[in-house]
């Protein structure tokens, strides 16, 4: 019996010694090392091996991530059960930059840097976090470690989700009926929906048109979302005032591609969270132990829905 990790190198290092001290009977191979592959019965994995019928005795798919679309899910055997990673410092990670991109935003960084950059001296009115309305897209762990950073600062604060959800403090709208009375409340719309079938190029002009004028976006999610032409469309047309984008459709994206120049995005290459090792790990090992006991594991995939 044993565990197969594949993603970076140098954080596996990590994992194998936080399992080689809980769980010395489970040896831990690193991708592209494998031992005999008939004896790995979990993978951890970003994206799995090629020909996962080498691994007869498979039992669960462990994400690296909290996203599961870039495992593609139609090659994993339907009956493997396929886990999110809901660990606490990626949590973390996804509430400190949704805080740090409302921050920006709400206070027009963008415009101002632009503005003192060239040469500028021009102030705008001051606009109270009272009267700046964030909006989060997904409520699942991460858009909820968000929404609870941002409270304090006094942004009315809504979410929208497919199925409805019920946070304190929070406006939830559910559903396709319910999206345009959430979008129109929202001065900046905060994406961290999972990537699927329905919410691919969920981002586009008849989203952003829905939006009030002046709005920012913010895609911490993926870059599937967004139909990066339609964004850039809003932004020049000035309908949207700006974008803080995390993920882009290509990853990374090519040097002539307008979202790295353009005036009114601010870019970052995939950082916005990352899992953390140890925690990771942890996570990973009470999982085992609870699917070794025969007890639910926590973050199951459910098919159907795709996250
Ligand atoms: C990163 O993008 C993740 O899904 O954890």
């Amino acid at each position: 019996m044993a565990i197969l990790y594949k993603s970076e190198a140098r954080r596996g290092a990590e994992w194998a010694r936080v399992f080689a001290e809980k769980r010395p009977d489970l040896p831990f191979y690193i991708w592209p090392e494998t031992g005999d592959p008939a004896a790995v019965r979990y993978m951890a994995v970003w994206v799995p091996p090629d020909d996962l019928s080498e691994f007869p005795n498979l039992e669960v798919m462990f994400s690296i991530g909290a996203g599961v679309d870039q495992l593609d899910l139609s090659r994993v055997p339907a009956h493997l059960p396929v886990v999110r990673m809901i660990e606490p410092a990626l949590a973390a990670g996804m509430a400190e930059y949704v805080v740090w991109s409302v921050l920006s935003l709400h206070r027009q960084m963008p415009f101002y840097l632009q503005e003192t950059r060239g040469g500028g001296w021009r102030q705008q009115p001051l606009r109270e976090a009272e009267a700046c309305r964030v909006g989060i897209m997904g409520l699942g762990v991460l858009a909820q470690a968000a929404l609870e950073r941002l409270a304090p600062f006094g942004y009315p604060l809504s979410g929208w989700s497919r199925s409805r959800r019920a946070i304190p403090g929070v406006t939830c709208y559910a559903g396709a009926e319910e999206l345009p009375a959430f979008l129109a409340a929202c001065d900046i719309l905060v994406c961290l929906l999972p990537l699927t079938d329905d919410t691919r190029g969920m981002l586009n002009a008849d989203l952003f048109a829905r939006l009030p004028q002046g709005a920012a976006v913010v895609n911490a999610a993926r870059g599937g979302h967004l139909v990066q032409a339609d964004l850039i469309a809003a932004l020049d047309a000035g309908h949207l005032s700006a974008a803080v984008l995390d993920v882009t459709e290509t990853e990374p994206p090519e040097p002539s591609d307008p979202v790295r120049t353009h005036k009114r995005i601010w870019l970052t290459p995939h950082i916005a969270s990352m899992t953390g090792w140890r925690s990771a790990a942890e996570v990973v090992l009470a999982n085992i132990a609870r699917h070794e006991a025969g007890q639910p594991m926590d973050g199951v995939v459910d098919r159907s829905r795709g996250y």
